[in-house]
């Protein structure tokens, strides 16, 4: 499974680049404006740190603004994987995005039949956001285990990428249900790391090392 972080701070994605076990990069506009960074200067940064997917959102509507959009950020670096949200002109720009082999994620889905029809076009990645399935009651997961079922079944391409990813569990469940891909947010990776039995077996390992031989 990739792992993706879902962040567009420069330091928190070299920290983990370095750990080497950073596949990608996810960004959105919601993120971009935090980084309080310049939108295109930002991510060709990005593009520099990360060899893997950098996942750059169209900010238009229409299709032939997020075509536009789509083709100038594509020339960025290579790559660059254009999100794009999934409304029927989203549909239809991934269409012609696919036809001339530019690399798309399908950000926003809340359902498996819209994760169907972002297939249907060819895109490279569909974006379930689980996490804000739950915050609405309801069980994000299901969503994954809906697609996985159902691009199985017709042997789509389109990679699951689990997005709105909130907590260590999510990123568990998410890979055992075979999503190809998990985006995680900086303060969700960090605390993958933390586990109380390990921080208290390196302690009592580092107490006894104090009376080693050497
Ligand atoms: C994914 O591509 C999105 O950027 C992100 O995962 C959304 O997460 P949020 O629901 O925590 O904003």
């Amino acid at each position: 499974m990739k792992i993706f972080i879902d962040t567009a701070e420069v330091k928190e994605i070299e920290e983990i680049n370095r750990l080497g076990i950073l596949d990608g990069v996810t960004t959105n506009p919601s993120l971009i404006a935090k980084s309080k960074r310049k939108f295109k200067e930002v991510v060709g940064e990005i593009c520099k740190i990360v060899d893997g997917p950098v996942s750059m959102e169209v900010l238009s509507t229409n299709f032939d603004e997020m075509l536009k959009e789509a083709k100038e950020y594509s020339k960025i670096a290579e790559n660059i994987v254009i999100k794009i949200p999934l409304i029927p002109e989203g549909i239809r720009c991934v269409n012609e995005l696919t036809n001339l082999g530019i690399q798309t994620n399908v950000t926003l889905c809340f359902s498996a039949p819209q994760a169907l029809l972002a297939a249907k076009v060819g895109a490279t990645y569909i974006s379930p956001f689980i996490g804000r399935i739950d915050d609405l009651g309801y069980n994000g997961m299901e969503l994954i285990s809906e697609i996985r079922s159902i691009y199985d079944n017709y042997n789509f391409p389109t990679q699951i990428l689990a997005a709105s990813i909130r907590h260590p569990l999510h990123f568990k469940e998410a890979s055992l249900l075979g999503a190809n891909a998990v985006t995680v947010p900086y303060s969700t990776l960090k605390m993958i790391f933390k586990h109380p039995l390990t921080d208290i077996g390196l302690d009592k390992f580092l107490e006894d090392a104090k009376n080693i031989i050497l």
